[in-house]
């Protein structure tokens, strides 16, 4: 008895839980994947960009309850089999991160941008890259990230 109490005081406690916190904290300290990172928590910094049901949004911005039963990828996600996707390997190649805090957003945000357009102009990377902050950089090397990225998959490389 008193362990279906606790048990139904621990789903509660959950389901409280979930309606009081934001997807970034759920993901980072209850799924424990914390490749995406917390920085404005306002939804301008783009540092906690991952993908719910397959389309970017900012973390922050969205009650862990709203996105009950939805799938949820992360940068952590990218890799498979040990082997960084074509992103990924690009941020590398081409300089396009510094402290790396921005960079799992940047990331996920360039995914979005090649899968919607394979091929972008330099004007299109800084559109489709502009909910994303980044204090190192500068950004032309995360441009040329971008640029790079998608020359690979173009390529052949997989995403
Ligand atoms: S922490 Fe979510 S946009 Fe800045
Ligand atoms: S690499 Fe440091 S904030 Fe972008």
């Amino acid at each position: 008895m008193l362990c279906v109490t606790l048990r139904r005081l621990v789903d509660y406690t959950k389901k409280i839980w979930m309606v009081l916190h934001v997807l970034i904290d759920f993901v980072r300290y209850e799924a424990g994947l914390t490749g995406a990172h917390i920085g404005c928590e306002e939804g301008i910094c783009g540092a906690c960009t991952i993908e719910l049901d397959g389309k970017i949004v900012k973390s922050c911005l969205i009650f862990a309850a709203q996105a009950d039963g939805a799938s949820i990828t992360t940068i952590e996600g990218l890799a498979q089999n040990g082997q960084l996707d074509a992103i990924q390997e690009a941020f590398i190649a081409s300089y396009g991160l510094q402290c790396g805090y921005c960079t799992p957003g940047m990331i996920m945000s360039a995914r979005a941008l090649l899968r919607d357009n394979p091929s972008p102009s330099e004007e299109d990377i800084r559109s489709g890259m502009v909910g994303n902050l980044c204090r190192c950089t500068g950004y032309q090397n995360i441009i040329q990230s971008v640029t790079r990225a998608a020359e690979a998959i173009a390529s052949g490389k997989e995403r």
